[in-house]
């Protein structure tokens, strides 16, 4: 096997669910290439050095800047906040480097485009880590609609729930919290939470051409941890938005972080002229499908427990019957990502398909504030 030296920037949830698809791939899946730990990068140099022990770094940097000019690093990782994205992910293409590059691609759409330009101007491999995709049941949904299964698609709805910041204690920006912070995160639950959802119904339902959306700010200002002094809140805590799909589909999107009882309630429904199918993250290996050309008399919702060989990715891990979880949707996403540049083709989402959920999220977050239907 090739060696594919891995620079990875931030440490924090992204950073560990990355390193750990990078240690188990070459476990599970014959690629050519394996990825080695070469160097982890984070400003604390003895929280980083921490790190690098606990999954295997080589050698640790506290400078992206340094990182990505190493001449030993060919892959570099992007696990920092959304507004960093953009300066390493063009300083990294600039050095002839791939780019992995976490979710959203980008503040914005005009920040992602200079992405994409740097990425495709270098001609280096580039990847956005949608990893819901990479989910067994999800793949299958998407092998079920192009196989034609549902037919004309009628209705695409979905919804991201959380409840994790009602309380008006809860402080904005720094190390836990940059996700309250629009000038860390560029937007709220739309960049954060829909992005997911937006990417997923792009990829299962094709383009979306116009949206109209309600967003607010539950919570108008909170202390800020970096400057300690009470600040407005510029991100939406809430945002539902309604859209129409390129195939003549219509959309209905959901997401808060205001939803009691809810952690990471991501669903999704599509409603086809033969068939549905639905999708829980709670319950992720299964996928619930409803046909309507089955025999009236047992005609239902089926749960298919997504998990034989012959379903999405599963032949690569235990026998039928035996479910995997969320840290396996990034382990499918190094996989097909290796795969890929052994192939030398790109492997999806590349930074310009995921610059179209950018431009979703532009316009609902446009329309949120102006209250009028926006073309995408
Ligand atoms: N694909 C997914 O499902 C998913 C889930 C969570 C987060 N994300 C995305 O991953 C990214 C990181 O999120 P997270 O949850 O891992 O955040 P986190 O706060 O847990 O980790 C961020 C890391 O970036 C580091 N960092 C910040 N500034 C830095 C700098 N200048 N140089 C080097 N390191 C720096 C922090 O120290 C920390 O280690 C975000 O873009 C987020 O949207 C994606």
């Amino acid at each position: 096997m090739k060696p594919l030296n891995i620079g990875l920037v931030g440490h924090g949830f992204m950073g560990r669910t990355h390193s750990n698809a990078y240690v188990s791939v070459n476990n599970f899946f014959d690629l050519d290439y394996r990825p080695v730990l070469k160097a982890v990068c984070g400003r604390d140099a003895a929280q980083t050095k921490a790190f690098a022990d606990k999954w295997g770094y080589e050698s640790i940097e506290s400078d992206w800047r340094v990182l990505v000019k190493r001449p030993d690093i060919d892959a570099i990782d992007i696990c920092t906040p959304n507004n960093l994205h953009k300066e390493i992910a063009i300083a990294a293409a600039e050095a002839g480097k791939m780019v992995l590059c976490e979710k959203p691609l980008s503040m914005n759409t005009a920040e992602g485009e200079q992405m994409c330009q740097a990425v495709e101007k270098a001609g280096v491999a580039n990847t956005v880590w949608y990893n819901y995709r990479r989910v067994p049941a999800v793949s299958l949904a998407k092998q079920l609609i192009d196989e034609g299964r549902l037919g004309r698609i009628f209705h695409y709805r979905a919804q991201f729930l959380q409840d994790w910041t009602i309380s008006a204690d809860l402080p904005q920006g720094g190390t836990a919290l940059w996700r309250l912070d629009s000038a860390a995160a560029g937007s709220g639950v739309t960049g954060d939470l829909l992005a997911h959802c937006i990417d997923t119904a792009l990829w299962l339902n094709g383009s979306i051409n116009s949206v109209s959306a309600m967003t607010e700010t539950f919570i108008k200002e909170r202390k800020h941890n970096l400057t300690g002094k009470v600040e407005k809140v510029g991100i939406d805590d809430a945002c539902a938005f309604l859209c129409r799909f390129e195939n003549g589909a219509l959309g209905l999107f959901e997401s808060t972080r205001y939803a009691r009882g809810h952690k990471a309630l991501y669903t999704f429904e599509i409603n086809g002229e033969h068939a549905s199918i639905r999708w829980d993250l709670h319950d992720l290996h299964r996928l619930e499908y409803f046909n309507h050309k089955d025999d009236s008399l047992i005609r239902g919702w089926r749960s298919i427990h997504v998990t034989d060989g012959d379903m999405p990715y599963m032949k690569h891990w235990w026998v039928p019957g035996l479910q995997i979880g969320y840290e396996h949707t990034f382990i499918h996403q190094v996989a097909d990502f290796l795969a890929g540049i052994a192939a030398s083709k790109p492997v999806s989402p590349t930074f310009r398909e995921s610059l179209e959920t950018q431009r979703v999220c532009d316009a609902v977050l446009a329309s949120g504030k102006d209250q009028t239907w926006h073309r995408v």
